[in-house]
């Protein structure tokens, strides 16, 4: 994050934390923005449609303001939302009062005994705004609650996009050729910042999104995700182009939605004896 001093200089450089993406989310003018969100996205609607079945019981973390709710709620028997920002759960516990909302951070879901979950969901992206070991304890947490063969539904931004497409589909020239001035500009911006913070050489690392004035933020690819999840015991069973449903090169797709299923207990191979 930069600071700028009187006459415009720069006085300081800091590092950004998982402190500031907090405080974004709990900025009333963020939570605005994610209550007034309402539609599932194309990707998750297919691996919704794909791997969750009626009558099961769902946790949904990182609810925000609630967008998820309502699909999932009616598909479950038991449906609990969380998120670290408080004021996230206020809106959600006044926008659906029949539902159960709390505040809890992803990396401990000690409210949750073991197995309770048979589907655990962090849409939106939701777990790249955690640091790198907070990232790997709620892969363990999410395994922990999650019952044998339970399915884990994420999405993580992709480390490898270059691009940024403009939408064309049904406007003027006029706005079209603005469009594409602007992904022009955004295209230039992604590409600095992926490839100049290293996360595009390495598949994986910490990037500053613009967005909500600033957010710390992991990208990743399936194959710097795997191994991670692996040592939680989840295993991924699909991942897809956010672009779905007509799917983009990799350099074009904003981030990867992927469903994963909790390996059974008892047939986790242990290690063996020295
Ligand atoms: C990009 S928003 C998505 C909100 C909502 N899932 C949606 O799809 O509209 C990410 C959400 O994750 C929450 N979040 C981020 N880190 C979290 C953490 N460590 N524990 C719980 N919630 C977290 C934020 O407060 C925010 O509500």
């Amino acid at each position: 994050m930069t600071f700028v001093g009187q006459g415009g200089c720069i006085i300081a450089q800091r590092k950004m934390t998982e402190d500031d993406n907090l405080v974004r989310y709990r900025t009333p003018s963020v939570v605005s923005y994610y209550v007034a969100a309402t539609q599932l996205q194309p990707a998750e609607r297919e691996l919704f449609d794909k791997h969750l079945q009626p009558n099961i019981s769902i946790l949904d973390i990182g609810v925000g303001g609630g967008r998820t709710t309502p699909y999932l709620a009616e598909l479950s028997n038991h449906y609990v939302g969380i998120d670290y920002s408080e004021e996230m759960v206020g809106a959600c516990r006044a926008r659906y009062r029949s539902q159960r909302f709390e505040l809890c951070d992803a990396s401990n879901l000690t409210i949750f005994a073991d197995e309770t979950f048979d589907a655990v969901i962090f849409s939106f992206n939701g777990l790249d705004y955690l640091g790198p070991e907070a990232r790997s304890r709620c892969f363990s947490e999410v395994a922990r609650v999650l019952a044998d063969d339970g399915t884990f539904i994420f999405s993580s931004h992709n480390a490898r996009l270059l691009a940024v497409a403009p939408v064309l589909r049904g406007v003027g020239p006029l706005r079209g050729f603005l469009r594409l001035g602007r992904a022009g500009v955004r295209t230039l911006q992604t590409a600095t910042r992926t490839i100049r913070t290293g996360a595009y050489g390495a598949a994986e690392g910490y990037v500053r999104d613009p967005i909500h004035g600033g957010l710390w933020t992991y990208t990743s690819t399936p194959q710097t995700l795997e191994p991670q999840l692996s040592v939680a015991g989840l295993k991924v069973v699909d991942a897809l182009s956010a672009g779905m449903p007509a799917p983009k090169p990799t350099w074009l797709t904003p981030w990867f939605y992927y469903a994963c299923t909790r390996i059974p207990r008892h047939s986790r191979v242990s290690d063996p004896m020295p």
